[in-house]
């Protein structure tokens, strides 16, 4: 096949030139080509081992290659891959069942994507809140966060360089200052549906929300009769050390996003609602003709069971501790270490930045990320060990010293 001898060839060149001929020019790629995945380690087309703390952007929580998801695709992909939503399916409803049984949630709707998540939680918000009152119908967002890039989820996505090229976005979004309670006061009000935040932001530079602030919402949005949504796509199913990043803080939500590690590398979203959002849905409101297919489901549950163990939990929340205390040794021009549990931000002084950081990482063979306000974004697989703490921090601490123009 055309793309075995490329790889076989000078791959990395071959398949780098053909990305930039043929590909939308939307991403700025790093130069390599990987070809396969082993445990927590990539592997590129030259051969070279990098040690993974970037996951996907925090989707493949267990790896590469974990067997229980390798028997689950194996298993489904034999049986029945997609039928439609017009049909019931056996991993489809077991699913909906483990992830409403582990959750505050009674009732799911599955998508394939974070993005698609939070389109569907801000329209079966302002489907309940027209049914309370008709002018109800303001999605209250905060500075700095990232919520997705399709119409909808980018209105309420705060970066101006994702929503400006695209404006006008869905209306009827207000702005306040994340963990700022006088501006979340001044916010909300009467004609708010719903007030959509990120416990942990992620895309903005992993700042965790205070907990009074995410009580403060919480109150509000009782006292309004508006929909509280947190959207853990990046911070949620054990990524903070705990099963859902809103058990941190004491508050709970009345729909919640879920996206990324779900699938354990396959695409799947979900939203989880209470009851009395999903009693304002009926049959037609929201729909996708993929989501979420018996396949995608089958190895989700796979994953999800895995991940809903105590004994995997406790295990992410020791590496955690010794990721945290890593990070916070690291010598050179970092400003601050901030985070929880596995999703960590290391933000640098401005004599550096993070991208020429990530770059040299790279170089060294460790794959590492940037977020928001010029910060290292580290949220590797969940099952990583203490030694791979140890090398990649070591790799960290030497990329500062010496970063390489990405
Ligand atoms: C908190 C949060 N919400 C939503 C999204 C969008 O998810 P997706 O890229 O799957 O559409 C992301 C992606 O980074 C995210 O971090």
């Amino acid at each position: 096949m055309q793309h075995e001898r490329l790889i076989a060839s000078d791959a990395n060149e071959d398949i780098v030139a053909l990305e930039q001929r043929y590909l939308a020019p939307t991403y700025k790629r790093a130069p390599v080509v990987f070809v396969r995945g082993e445990g927590v380690h990539l592997i590129d087309a030259e051969g070279n081992k990098y040690l993974d703390f970037l996951a996907g952007i925090a989707v493949n929580v267990l790896g590469y290659n974990d067997p229980d998801i390798l028997a689950a695709i194996d298993t489904q992909s034999r049986r029945l891959l997609h039928v439609s939503n017009l049909f019931h399916t056996v991993p489809h409803a077991l699913l909906a069942r483990d992830l409403c049984e582990s959750s505050f949630a009674d009732r799911i709707f599955f998508c394939n994507s974070g993005t698609e998540a939070n389109e569907g939680a801000l329209k079966f918000s302002r489907k309940k809140a027209r049914a309370i009152q008709p002018e109800k119908t303001e999605i209250v967002a905060f500075s700095n966060a990232f919520h997705g890039r399709t119409m909808g989820a980018l209105a309420v996505t705060a970066n101006p360089r994702y929503r400006e090229p695209f404006e006008p976005l869905a209306g009827g979004v207000k702005w306040a200052a994340f963990n700022d309670e006088a501006s979340a006061r001044e916010a909300i009000g009467k004609n708010t549906a719903a007030v959509i935040v990120e416990p942990v932001q992620g895309e903005g530079g992993i700042i965790p929300a205070t907990p009074e602030f995410l009580r403060l919402l919480r109150a509000l949005c009782d006292k309004f009769q508006a929909a509280l949504i947190f959207d853990e796509v990046q911070c949620g199913l054990g990524r903070t050390g705990k099963l859902w990043a809103h058990e941190h803080f004491g508050v709970t939500p009345d729909i919640m996003t879920l996206a990324k590690p779900l699938g354990g590398g396959l695409p799947i979203g979900a939203v989880l609602m209470t009851q009395a959002v999903a009693d304002a849905l009926e049959a037609g409101d929201h729909g996708s003709t993929f989501a979420a297919s018996p396949f995608v489901t089958y190895v989700a549950r796979a994953v999800f069971s895995k991940i809903h163990d105590a004994e995997f939990m406790e295990n992410v929340q020791r590496t955690g501790q010794h990721l945290k205390a890593a990070l916070e040794s690291l010598t050179g021009p970092v400003a601050e270490v901030r985070g929880l549990g596995m999703m960590w931000g290391v933000r640098l002084e401005a004599s550096v930045t993070a991208a020429d950081v990530v770059a040299a990482c790279l170089k060294r063979g460790l794959v590492i990320g940037s977020a928001g306000d010029n910060t290292l974004r580290i949220v590797p697989p969940l099952v990583i060990e203490e030694h791979h703490v140890r090398e990649a921090v070591d790799v960290i601490g030497q990329s500062l010293k010496a970063p390489v123009p990405a």
